[in-house]
């Protein structure tokens, strides 16, 4: 599982290039890299390591090797535990087969088994290595093509492979369910798992389709179906342009904070950057919905919460969210002709995601897709798109990107009230006006905020356990909060309504902290107070974040549709604070990627 990264040229280039796509792609999983090339007899040389790409750059040494053929993995590791042997690429018995995989094999226990009985040796644990078997076998009884049809048959699952072979100058692909695109520029044939990672490389690209393969050499790009082995044709030519910006911590320890720091900046971005005639269109297409599912993952799942609160206040309109990893099993059901999905993915490439989009969209669903990259496969199969302009998230946990996804879900559900009359031009006005305000707001207490973030995470930091509470518009963000302490700081915390804590979990109330964000509605004070009472009443400790002077951490009264936006920040701050005091891999965290992409 992971990201692919390779190429076919005239000329031998630097490995390097693998190197810089891979950085690219270590979205996609950190838990292993590795290379393999031709070397000038036409042998496979690879080199591999356990862990992160950066940590194991000096040992991949990628600048010292050369070749005309080199194909790279940035592994996310789902089945084989992190290790040198596992990681990409795999070989086989001889050392002549050389798979990188993005993706699963299905049944490849028994598969494994079989070829075990047939002689095979394995030296890994992963799914991936039973393609480079079976080619093995095929290659010795048919050309290229043949084994390439005749192994995808064999090895079943939702994946795409890259091959690279001993002697052939050129890069075999399968494509059945995971992305994969191939680059063209003049001198070389370039092949990754995303359209971005291709900038600066290639100038226009194609993106496999479903079951289609490919045989890459320097001179062509042969496309076939992987059924009946069928030629292609010519698919439709991409343009590659998509900006690489220069990537730096910029002074920060951590890409966390540094993009904490970038939440002012990102909100306005986003705010002039969303074209209106593309708001105005995705809010005419909700507007005249039959029904509106929201859908996303994490962090994205938690803005299409409050997103929910939008479209209710904003536009008078009842949404429903769903995570996109429950949506096909229960809410596709109720997808019609007329169902509008939103899909909020920060990468665009979550694969849950992806895949309830494909398949609201067989069952007559128009997608509006919502994402910060712009190229990715959500991009591809919405019918329209609004693109956040966060600018590059490195950090896992994402904070800049909740913050310029919540800023587009306030306009996209303003613009939808002056269609269904529940928003007037000068509200929709006074909203642009609001996010100016609380970008320069957040810019003024971020130090602040961090300094006294600081203190409260020291009395925290020996803390396993957390309970976070809310209610109102901010409980979605408490389940934010919560996520942000396990992904940065790995505590076991949980998100939940304030009301729902006299239902059960009081009875726990004194084992933990309690972080209460004091809810901004008016109606939910009395709720608060009492909630607070009790808690307090039973020997808990609590923690509370809100507009009083008393608060332990004070945030700005703004109005209801800005607070998840400022108050997500000293969730965001404390999670970090504490990850860091704990001298935790806060930008990678175990086990995650920023994208979970099979
Ligand atoms: C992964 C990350 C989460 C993220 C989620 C959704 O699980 O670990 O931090 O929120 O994916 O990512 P997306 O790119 O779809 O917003």
């Amino acid at each position: 599982m992971g990201g692919i990264f390779g190429f076919v040229c005239r000329r031998p280039q630097s490995c390097e290039i693998v190197g810089e796509g891979l950085k690219r792609l270590t979205y996609r999983g950190y838990d292993g890299a590795g290379f393999c090339l031709l070397d000038e007899q036409g042998k496979l040389v690879v080199r591999k390591v356990a862990g992160h790409l950066e940590k194991g750059w000096e040992r991949l040494s990628f600048h010292s090797y050369s070749s005309d053929v080199a194909l790279g993995h940035t592994r996310y590791a789902s089945r084989g535990v992190p290790a040198d042997f596992n990681s990409h690429p795999l070989l086989d018995c001889r050392g002549r087969v050389a798979v990188v995989m993005d993706g699963f094999v299905s049944g490849y226990e028994e598969l494994r088994e079989e070829l075990r009985r047939r002689g095979h040796r394995f030296v890994s644990t992963t799914d991936t290595e039973v393609l480079a078997h079976v080619l093995e076998e095929l290659l010795e009884r048919q050309d290229l093509k043949g084994a390439l049809l005749e192994a995808a048959r064999i090895v079943d699952g939702i994946y795409s492979a890259a091959v690279a072979l001993e002697g052939t100058r050129g890069l075999a692909l399968i494509s059945k369910g995971q992305p994969l695109a191939i680059g063209f520029k003049q001198d070389c044939h370039y092949v990754s798992s995303d359209l971005v990672s291709l900038s600066g490389f290639a100038d226009e690209a194609i993106v496999l389709e479903e079951g289609a393969g490919a045989i890459v050499t320097p001179g062509s790009v042969e496309v076939f179906n992987l059924l009946t082995g069928a030629p292609l044709g010519e698919l439709v030519r991409k343009r590659v342009k998509y900006q690489v910006e220069s990537i730096g911590k910029g002074g920060y320890p951590h890409y966390m904070l540094k993009e904490i720091y970038e939440i002012p900046e990102a909100i306005t971005r986003t705010a002039a950057s969303l074209m209106e005639k593309y708001l105005r269109l995705s809010a005419m297409i909700i507007s005249s919905a039959r029904n509106v599912i929201v859908i996303g993952n994490g962090t994205s799942l938690h803005a299409g919460l409050i997103a929910q609160y939008y479209f209710a206040e904003l536009a008078g309109l009842n949404v429903n969210v769903v995570s996109a990893a429950e949506f096909p099993y229960y809410a596709l059901k109720n997808v019609f002709t007329g169902t509008v999905i939103l899909a909020i993915s920060q990468s665009g490439e979550t694969s849950d995601v992806i895949r309830s989009v494909k398949l609201a969209k067989q069952r007559g669903a128009v997608i509006v897709g919502v994402t910060n990259v712009l190229g990715s496969r959500l991009t591809m199969h919405s019918n329209v798109y609004l693109p956040i302009s966060g600018g590059p998230e490195i950090a896992v946990p994402a904070t800049k990107t909740f913050a310029s996804t919540l800023t587009a879900l306030s306009l996209l559900a303003a613009f939808t009230g002056l269609y269904t009359g529940r928003t007037s031009e000068s509200k929709l006005h006074g909203l642009y006006g609001e996010i100016t305000a609380a970008s320069q707001l957040l810019k003024e207490e971020l130090p602040r905020q961090e300094e006294r973030v600081s203190r409260i995470a020291e009395e925290l930091a020996g803390e396993e356990r957390m309970y976070v509470s809310s209610s109102g518009i901010s409980y979605p963000l408490a389940l934010e909060g919560a996520l942000k302490l396990k992904e940065a700081a790995l505590v076991h915390a949980e998100g939940i309504q304030l009301g729902e804590m006299r239902h059960g979990p009081l009875a726990v109330a004194g084992k933990m902290p309690i972080l209460i964000i004091e809810p901004v509605e008016e109606q939910a004070t009395e709720l608060y107070e009492r909630v607070l009472g009790e808690i307090r009443g039973r020997g808990g400790r609590a923690i509370t974040v809100g507009y009083r002077r008393e608060s332990h951490i004070v945030i700005p009264r703004l109005s209801e549709v800005m607070v998840p936006i400022v108050a997500a920040v000293p969730l965001q701050l404390l999670a970090y604070k504490i990850g860091a005091l704990k001298g935790l891999p806060i930008d990678t965290p175990p086990g995650l990627a920023k994208a979970v992409t099979t």
